[in-house]
């Protein structure tokens, strides 16, 4: 959460009050009687909402369907650039936030540990994969995914084994046109935090000597801690910095 940004919780329909309290505690923040003036996390019998500002973001994966079937999968960048004939190909996603890549990942095969160090990010994922194994088609996909919560530099070093790919997606440097931001990224970004430690991130993959380390950037942005990629692939809007140790 970015310092000022003030949490509550408030127990929606059907919502039980064991769930509030141990959301209360996970999170940090007070249950409220009524809906917050800035944030609040709801939860409901549909699962876990934040709402404010106007909107509200309920993590669905249900909306990646359209870029996970009828052979969209493999003209994903992330998919095309991971591409690996191993059995059983394991990933790390070092930064997960709402879980969309690591959901790439997990539908193209790999095996992925999703760490998020955000109490409210982190929720909110856990949520959205809870619900979605429940779904005929993602949850033998959602299966593939472990989540963590922490922070990714500690825990990567307590990793026994190298996963073969390690994806890194820290909150891009601050946009000048707040206005092309979707909606969902401008509630996120109330609770993400600059990301203050990339050389510690990136030398933490490196140490685990993966096979590739990926990094997504802004199509024009620095590289990551100023470490110059083996090779790059640009998209229309981001580009993928690949360091091989
Ligand atoms: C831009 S978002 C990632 C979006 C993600 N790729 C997706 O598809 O939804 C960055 C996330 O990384 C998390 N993060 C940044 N540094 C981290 C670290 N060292 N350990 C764990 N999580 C981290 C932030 O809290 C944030 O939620």
């Amino acid at each position: 959460m970015s310092q000022g940004e003030k949490l509550v919780i408030f127990a929606g329909e059907g919502a039980s009050a064991d769930a509030v309290s141990a959301l209360s505690r996970r999170v940090g923040a007070p249950v409220s009687e009524r809906m917050g003036e800035e944030l609040t996390l709801v939860l409901d019998r549909d699962g876990l909402s934040l709402v404010g500002c106007g909107l509200t973001l309920r993590g669905d994966f249900e909306e990646m369907l359209r870029r996970l079937t009828n052979g969209r999968l493999s003209h994903e960048m992330l998919v095309k650039l991971t591409k690996t004939a191993s059995p059983h190909p394991t990933a790390v996603d070092a930064t997960a936030g709402m879980g969309e890549d690591a959901l790439l990942l997990a539908a193209a095969g790999y095996e992925v540990t999703l760490f998020e160090q955000d109490a409210v990010i982190a929720a909110l994922l856990r949520d959205t994969m809870t619900r979605a194994r429940k779904h005929p088609v993602l949850g033998e996909i959602v299966a593939r995914m472990t989540l963590i919560e922490g922070n990714s530099i500690a825990g990567m070093a307590s990793l026994e084994k190298a996963p073969d790919i390690i994806y890194l997606d820290p909150m891009f440097p601050a946009r000048k046109k707040s206005g092309l931001i979707n909606k969902k990224l401008q509630l996120l970004q109330k609770l993400e935090q600059p990301c203050t430690e990339e050389a510690e991130l990136v030398g933490a993959a490196y140490a685990l000597k993966p096979k590739k380390i990926i990094i997504k950037r802004p199509l024009n942005g620095a590289f990551l801690a100023g470490r110059k990629p083996s090779y790059t692939v640009k998209g229309k809007a981001i580009r993928y910095d690949v360091l091989v140790p």
